[in-house]
């Protein structure tokens, strides 16, 4: 098994451009499953995520193939419309292939997507909102048998108790082919859900109020290949403006999305770093250490502050002057991370949704494990504050969601080896 071995204490100090957004690329590799053609994707990320979308694809009877970061699609013909549990269990966002392909073939055969590393992670909304366009569902050992008795699901009416990413996805992919108008209320406003949406567009499909919390589907009976550029990752960006600003360092990134990280931004700016933005590029720098954030940072749907940013920027709170606290409103289980802080010498106390996090003057290094995508990357941020060496183990985690983390640490001017 792999692992990072940093040694911490330097100024970070570069440019980058940022990958394309992995939380953008599945559900649109997902969506291709329901285009006519070949489905072009630029800037699609090489992440281990996004191979196993890749494989699920290949395993149903598409052909995915990639070249640099442009992956090909075709979708012509589908074989199979049952996903393996196998292939369901190697990520979590596997679910999203249920409403593309309800809206492929009429049918599909999943298996239950379980727990993850940020607890227990129901599709209650999901499957309700899939029974209302008329689709049958059973689940039977693990799992999930979909069919719409005519061949296709019915536009319906859709009231999510809660904003899920997850579940807007599946319902725009099941209704852009389903017979009549779908009409989401309540649904996620994240900037993936309008790459999605500008992606399905792109090949045929009629969809508005994508980025608002109503969202109307007329449903096509086709919808065609096309050419599609991924938005960049705003989570990526804000990890790496958090590391930097952490290590005093001076930052630009290019190919950055401001406007959809700018709830990010806002809340990185009270920490005194200053940052200077224009149409794709951020401009960071961070002389001196940084104040904590005064206000109580709330993880809240989009465009609150993202729940993904909330263990990177907390690393660097580590080493902030004064006390920050969070409050974590989106998942359970999300401050698994703080244990390797501590072990690094930070002092954070959490009491249930909530974290405390005392500024340090100076975090020490230390072996720790990655417990998931975001805190492992949060962990690299504060082995780069620590004095003396850490090692990171388990960074498959990382690996998921970072495309070479290491190369772009060693491109600022970082000490970190993938051993
Ligand atoms: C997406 O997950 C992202 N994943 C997550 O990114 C992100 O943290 C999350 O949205 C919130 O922004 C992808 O886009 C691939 P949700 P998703 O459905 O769709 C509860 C990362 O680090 N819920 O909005 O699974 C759920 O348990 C990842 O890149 C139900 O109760 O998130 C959670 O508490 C991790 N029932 C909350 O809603 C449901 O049917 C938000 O989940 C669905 C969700």
């Amino acid at each position: 098994m792999q692992k990072f071995v940093i040694t911490g204490g330097r100024r970070l100090c570069g440019e980058l451009a940022l990958q394309g957004s992995k939380n953008s690329s599945l559900p649109i590799m997902a969506a291709a499953l329901l285009c006519c053609g070949d489905c072009t994707l630029h800037s699609c990320p090489k992440l281990t995520d996004v191979y196993a979308a890749a494989r699920i694809l290949n395993c149903v009877g598409c052909k995915c193939s990639f070249e640099g970061n442009t992956a090909v699609i075709n979708s012509e013909n589908i074989g199979s419309t049952e996903i393996s549990e196998e292939l369901m269990r190697e990520m979590r966002s596997s679910i999203i292939f249920m409403g593309a392909m309800l809206g492929r073939a009429g049918e599909c055969t999943v298996s239950v997507p379980g727990g993850c590393e940020l607890g227990p992670r129901p599709i209650d909304m999901h499957l309700a909102a899939l029974r209302k366009m008329g689709v049958d569902i059973r689940e039977s050992g693990g799992s999930i048998i979909c069919k719409a008795p005519s061949g296709r699901a019915k536009g319906a009416k859709i009231s999510l108790a809660f904003p899920s990413v997850g579940a807007t996805e599946n319902i725009i992919l099941c209704a852009v082919t389903a017979d009549g108008e779908t009409v989401i209320n309540n649904a996620a406003r994240e900037p993936e859900i309008c790459d999605l949406c500008g992606f399905l567009r792109s090949c045929g499909a009629d969809i508005s109020g994508d980025g608002e919390s109503r969202i109307i589907i007329n449903g096509k009976h086709q919808l065609h290949g096309c050419e599609y550029t991924i938005m960049p990752d705003r989570i990526v960006c804000a990890t790496y403006l958090s590391m930097v600003a952490a290590t005093k360092g001076e930052l630009i990134l290019t190919n950055a999305c401001v406007p959809e990280t700018e709830p990010f931004l806002s809340v990185l700016e009270q920490t005194g770093c200053s940052i200077y933005t224009s149409e794709k590029k951020i401009y960071l720098r961070s002389g001196s250490r940084l104040r904590a954030v005064r206000d109580r940072i709330r993880t809240m749907p989009h465009p609150g502050f993202p729940t993904d940013a909330q263990a990177v920027l907390m690393a660097a709170l580590c080493v902030a002057d004064g006390t920050s606290v969070f409050e974590e409103n989106i998942f359970d289980c999300r401050y698994r991370h703080t244990d390797a802080f501590v072990k690094m010498g930070a002092d954070i106390q959490v009491l249930g949704k909530v974290a405390v996090i005392k500024g340090r003057e100076k975090l020490h290094g230390a072996n720790v494990e990655a417990t998931d995508l975001r805190g492992g990357a949060a962990m690299v941020i504060a082995a780069l504050c620590a004095e003396g060496s850490s090692e990171i183990s388990r960074i498959c985690h990382i690996d998921r969601g970072y495309e070479k983390m290491e190369e772009a640490v060693g491109l600022f001017g970082g000490d970190m080896r993938r051993v």
